[in-house]
């Protein structure tokens, strides 16, 4: 018999939907070998704000301080990339993939592929569908913060320092993303709680200073009464500051801005009094990140979950504070 290029394709088909069931039978994550040093992949999702290079330099200061050969991919806003970047890796034979899901799904077959390959993934500050994936089976661990939590911190901030101001627009994050969801999940939840206040409108920014921006314009044109903006992260947090402006209003003053990340230009603005309170996403993985790869390869059993602690910022400690923000 002929092997054709679609029997190829069939059969390779078949041994990747096999893997895939394989692995997910399976009960443990690949094991990490110990050894003096490693070569550890990092799938960061892009690298268009603070947050993702303070979290992106504090990787590879670890790798660097403990002499662990570090690849690191950018996957430049697309699940698709990044997808291909952890393949990427694979073929590389890294010993360990850290992994930063950029959505909750699309990310699901690297980590299948990951596992299928013997190599374990941590996932770094985004989570996956745990419907699709669970650690200790499929990866190792999720290290990092609790984002309904921070959701929850903003909205309770808000309910008891709303000052009358009650009429609410959200922008939300990247469409699909862990952080969009809780941090969504985690205010609405609170706010439903209080029939005082209203969210009015609640529409993706995607993370980004100049679509936030865009999106605020629009929304403070469809509801000229909103008096509070809560954005999913700093970037367009900072964006809806100049659609505030440019509709002719006071930040601080006319409409609550919130946010969350903590970046120095963030709470800069919170000194400032554009910004009223900001809850930090801590960046600062690299330590946590590397120690955890290197009790996983001791054999010492990883909860499922680390959580990464996050600062609070509002007008009462932002000055006192703002050197320690990243
Ligand atoms: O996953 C964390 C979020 O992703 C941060 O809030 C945001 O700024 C980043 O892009």
């Amino acid at each position: 018999m002929t092997i054709t290029r679609r029997h190829l394709l069939i059969s390779s088909a078949a041994a990747a939907a096999a893997a895939v069931l394989v692995s997910r039978a399976s009960a443990a994550a690949p094991p990490l070998a110990k050894k003096e040093t490693y070569k550890v992949g990092f799938a960061q999702t892009e690298s268009n704000n603070p947050w993702r290079l303070a979290q992106t330099a504090s990787m590879q200061a670890e790798a660097e301080k403990r002499g662990w050969q570090l690849v690191y991919t950018d996957a430049a806003g697309s699940a698709a990339k990044q997808v291909a970047d952890v393949n990427s890796m694979i073929a590389q034979g890294v010993d360990l993939i850290f992994l930063a899901p950029r959505e909750e799904k699309p990310l699901i077959p690297a980590i299948m592929a990951a596992k299928g390959a013997n190599i374990p993934v941590i996932l770094l500050d985004r989570n996956v569908d745990q419907t699709l994936a669970t650690a200790g089976e499929d990866y190792v661990t999720f290290i990092g913060s609790n984002f309904i939590e921070e959701g929850q911190r903003i909205a309770e901030w808000l309910v008891a320092n709303a000052n009358g101001k009650t009429t609410i627009i959200e922008l939300e994050g990247t469409t699909g993303s862990s952080p969009a969801n809780d941090r969504k999940k985690g205010f609405d939840d609170v706010i439903a709680q209080h029939p005082e206040f209203k969210i009015v409108a609640s529409q993706t920014g995607d993370f980004a200073r100049d679509k936030g921006r865009q999106v605020a314009e629009t929304l403070l044109q469809a509801h000229p009464d909103a008096n509070v903006i809560y954005a999913h992260n700093d970037e367009m947090a900072i964006g809806a500051i100049a659609a505030v402006e440019a509709a002719g209003k006071v930040a601080g003053t006319d409409v609550l801005i919130l946010s969350i990340d903590g970046g120095k230009e963030a709470v800069q603005l919170v000194v400032d009094g554009k910004i009223a309170a900001v809850v930090e996403c801590n960046p600062r993985f690299g330590p946590k990140a590397f120690d955890t790869a290197v009790a996983y390869a001791n054999g010492e059993t990883i909860p499922a979950l680390i959580l990464n602690p996050d600062q609070f910022y509002d007008a009462s400690n932002a000055a006192e504070l703002l050197s320690t923000a990243y």
